[in-house]
């Protein structure tokens, strides 16, 4: 009787320290305070072993996780309730299955995603210019962080003050969109920060810029949100990563990983994107 009370204490201050722990090493302004809690609770019955870490940094903070961990309460395109339930337990083991079996439902353009050629040209859909035939050297390689000014929308104006060196290939582009952490946000929120068609015209025509990344839903501002994306989208050449989680990286030149799913005939896909020191 008295070895399973200590025991069951001894679990519970372990779990109590790991919790501190947990907590500790995670700094004021760490990207995962905000994120739901509730994951990773301490459970007694089955012990610390299944605590499962969930990490927005790797490998001695040389790997840097870009993408939005998909929860319902993640910001989606024009909802205002943010993505809500995208997986069902189809198949459970608490029903006599042989295992548990989930499936997704998502919109192709939801969390970080990438647009295909097809996402606003409707020849270029038909002609099957989809998510398969985005070119992976595009997708990874070196890649640029760059902090946006705060005050304006990313216009030719802005571009130009940027100051980006010819022979980069890979842009990403951290907006206030990533101070006012509006992918967490549940409402869409038509007044995040993006390409105005003059800025998207800009990067196209004086830049050797392939890869256009960006932290909120849409690397177009709102109130140009179709001829920007027309602007990229007409060469077949830039490809757009759009709702990157871009917080508590520095500046500067990194490797960027990104992979989307090979989804035959699809305009869009979700991406996972990694950035490496
Ligand atoms: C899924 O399977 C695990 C065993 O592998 C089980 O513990 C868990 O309860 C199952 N989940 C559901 C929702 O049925
Ligand atoms: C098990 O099946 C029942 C009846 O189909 C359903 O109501 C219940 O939600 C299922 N439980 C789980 C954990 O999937
Ligand atoms: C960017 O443009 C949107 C409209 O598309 C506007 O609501 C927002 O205020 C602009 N942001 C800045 C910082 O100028």
């Amino acid at each position: 009787m008295a070895t399973k009370t200590t025991r069951f204490l001894m679990l519970l201050l372990l779990c109590t320290a790991i919790l501190t722990i947990t907590a500790l090493s995670l700094s004021p302004s760490s990207p995962s305070d905000a994120y739901p809690s509730g994951y990773g609770a301490c459970d007694l019955a089955g012990g610390v072993d299944l605590i499962p870490q969930r990490r927005e940094v790797y490998g001695d903070g040389r790997i840097f996780d870009i993408t939005h961990r998909y929860t319902p309460e993640l910001a989606a395109g024009f909802s205002e309730n943010g993505l809500g339930q995208f997986l069902w337990l189809q198949g459970s083991m608490k029903n006599d299955s042989i295992a548990n079996f989930s499936e997704l439902r998502l919109s192709t353009h939801s969390g970080t995603h990438v647009d295909a050629p097809g996402h606003v040209y409707d020849h270029y859909f038909d002609a099957g210019f989809d998510v398969d035939t985005l070119d992976l050297d595009v997708l990874n390689g070196p890649a640029l962080l760059v902090d946006v000014p705060r005050d304006k929308n990313i216009t030719a104006e802005v571009m130009k003050s940027l100051n980006i060196p010819k022979g980069v290939r890979r842009v990403l582009f951290r907006t206030l969109n990533t101070d006012r952490q509006l992918m967490l946000k549940k409402e869409f929120d038509t007044s995040y920060v993006g390409f105005m068609k003059d800025g998207a015209q800009w990067l196209v025509e004086n830049t050797d810029i392939k890869l256009v990344g960006i932290d909120y839903l849409s690397v177009a501002a709102y109130d140009d949100l179709i001829p920007s994306h027309l602007v990229f989208l007409l060469g077949r050449e830039h490809i757009l990563v759009e709702g990157l989680k871009l917080d508590n990286i520095l500046p500067g030149i990194y490797t960027v990983h990104c992979l989307p799913l090979r989804l035959l005939g699809a305009e869009g896909s979700p991406i996972r994107c990694i950035l490496i020191k």
